[in-house]
């Protein structure tokens, strides 16, 4: 792989919902080993623009190129192809099985007895114990429990453990910390610290400038459906930040530093 090409490259993204543009001229890569913040407003297009990423919407107009080759078709399986895992709270996973059903879920290994195809239970119980370990589960929780006991933050980890499982290569955690209380929020930006540094892309989608930007390499700004600012964390503070999403993208860091 030619290291300076980005894994993901979007390119003048248009996306038109009926007579609605939710996305302009959107332009913006990504690299491995990178936590972006993608902020914004509601409505902002964050969700949206993530969702081309994942195949659930096509472009109107504009070109993605994934690790150098162009994507044509998009839909469903794009994700799963690509390697890429969308968590958000408390969604994907099903809290009447265990935790270790839930950490396999939709790749359950099989073993084979007199010929007959079984569930690997123990495989399973064995592997995503190891896993949720490292991704930091309270230790009196047991591969058998059901999600249903776990808190949010916890809940994200069994996401992540799997995602990391699978070896996919990017996260997109969209409002990961919706919910959740201070200490689960900063538990879930370790991991996305870890998963960064595993060599992972990590897009951290939130409204708030402060929730990412300590621990983000980038920012990424969108506003009505446009980029508006993409700048190295370290180039600008989060009270910059926030004051070009205040006033939408009209004052630049120049001004703001007077
Ligand atoms: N399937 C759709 N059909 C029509 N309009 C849509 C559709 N999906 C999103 N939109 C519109 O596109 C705009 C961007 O929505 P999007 O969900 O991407 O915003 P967001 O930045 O993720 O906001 P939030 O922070 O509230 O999640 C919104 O005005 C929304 O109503
Ligand atoms: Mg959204």
């Amino acid at each position: 792989m030619n290291d300076s090409r980005p894994l993901i490259e979007m390119k003048n993204i248009d996306l038109i919902f009926g007579t609605f543009q939710a996305l302009k001229d959107v332009s913006v890569s990504f690299d491995n080993g990178e936590l972006v913040g993608l902020v914004g407003d509601n409505g902002a297009g964050k969700t949206t623009l993530i969702r081309i990423l994942c195949g659930m919407h096509a472009p109107t107009n504009g070109e993605v190129y994934f690790d150098g080759q162009k994507i044509n078709r998009f839909n469903p399986r794009l994700a799963i192809d690509l390697g890429i895992e969308t968590i958000q709270q408390a969604v994907g996973l099903c809290n009447n099985l265990s935790i270790a059903r839930n950490f396999y879920l939709g790749r359950e290994p099989v073993k084979r007895r007199w010929g007959l195809p079984f569930l690997d239970f123990e495989k399973m119980r064995k592997k995503s114990e190891h896993v949720i370990r490292e991704f930091g589960l309270r230790e009196n929780v047991s591969p058998d429990d059901e999600v249903e006991i776990l808190s949010g933050g916890e809940r994200q980890s069994i996401k992540i453990g799997h995602a990391v499982e699978f070896k996919n290569r990017v996260i997109i955690m969209d409002e990961p910390t919706n919910h959740l209380s201070v200490r689960e929020r900063e538990h879930v930006n370790r991991l996305a610290v870890q998963l960064k540094e595993q060599g992972l892309l990590v897009i951290y989608i939130t409204h708030a400038i402060n929730q990412v930007h300590g621990i983000s390499d980038r920012i990424v700004i969108l506003e009505n459906g446009e980029k508006i600012t993409d700048i190295k964390s370290s180039d600008c503070t989060a009270e910059e930040l926030i004051n070009i999403i205040r006033h939408g993208g009209r004052v630049g860091l120049a001004e703001n530093r007077g």
